[in-house]
């Protein structure tokens, strides 16, 4: 028996795509024949270095803005997806704004409601309302896959992640109650919870002691790649996942 992705031709929609996580899995799903939107806030030319890369030229990728500070932005995304390629069989809600990083010493109490209350309503509420707008062309043509990108964070903790961990939990109790909403018209939902994982951004930005840290607290010994991040969402995004739904799937070395 050999698995088939059964990815060719299916228009996906990665956001948060220029960079990190979000970039490997346009490339795992680019691999597999699937036409990939991606979207950018800041990286536009990230961006289309990568659609260049993944035959923009041959209408096989397509960049597209996409913020999740600016709901018109979010409709105008999906809109342009939809005109182009008339529809949206996969979606991966991967993009995450970042907040400050909590000052050493400051705490939970301190975080001014402007800061935390914008946070998640941005990271929660669009992207929630991004699968929104996904649901109904998926379920007219009985088929549809979505996967909501949280982190270890959500069962680990640690602190000044209190409301980036709140809003990623959030994906889970969604994706429980979606899967019973969605899988009768053969939409499957799931959450791809990784661990530290190598980006760019973690490899430049994170303290060489919190990596060797986590490393360590790691049963395989290595934090994840993000290319092996990407593999598991297009698993769990293609035809050859035919009845998971409703899990969290982790990418964490065991952690
Ligand atoms: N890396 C890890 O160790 C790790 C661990 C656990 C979970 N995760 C989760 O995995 C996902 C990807 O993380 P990552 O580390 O790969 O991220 P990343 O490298 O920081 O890339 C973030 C992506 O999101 C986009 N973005 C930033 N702010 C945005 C906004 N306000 N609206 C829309 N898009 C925005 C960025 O676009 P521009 O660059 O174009 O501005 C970029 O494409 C996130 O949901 C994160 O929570 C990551």
């Amino acid at each position: 028996m050999t698995v088939d992705l059964g990815l060719t031709d299916r228009v996906v929609l990665v956001t948060g795509a220029s960079a990190g996580i979000g970039r490997q899995t346009a490339r795992a799903f680019a691999a597999e024949g699937a036409r990939v939107a991606l979207t950018y806030r800041t990286g536009e030319d990230r961006a289309r270095a990568l659609v260049e890369e993944l035959g923009g030229a041959a209408d096989r990728a397509l960049a597209v803005p996409y913020d999740l500070a600016d709901p018109g932005s979010v409709d105008a995304a999906l809109a342009e997806v939809e005109r182009r390629w008339g529809a949206v069989h996969v979606l991966v809600a991967n993009a995450l704004r970042r907040g400050r990083r909590r000052p050493p010493g400051g705490r939970t109490e301190q975080v001014p409601a402007g800061e935390w209350q914008p946070l998640l309503r941005d990271n929660l509420e669009q992207t929630l309302r991004t699968v929104q707008l996904v649901l109904p062309g998926m379920r007219a043509r009985g088929w549809g896959r979505v996967a909501l990108l949280s982190s270890h964070l959500t069962r680990d903790g640690a602190p000044g992640q209190e409301f980036y961990a709140a809003g990623k939990a959030a994906l889970h109790g969604f994706a429980r109650s979606l899967a019973w909403d969605a899988g009768p018209d053969g939409v499957l939902v799931n959450v791809v919870s990784p661990g530290l994982t190598r980006t760019d951004g973690v490899l430049a930005d994170l303290p060489a002691e919190l990596r060797d840290r986590e490393t360590g607290r790691t049963p395989t010994g290595r934090l994840s790649t993000p290319d092996e991040v990407a593999r598991t969402i297009a698993f769990l995004c293609s035809a050859a996942n035919g009845n998971i739904t409703g899990s969290v799937v982790e990418v964490s070395g065991g952690r």
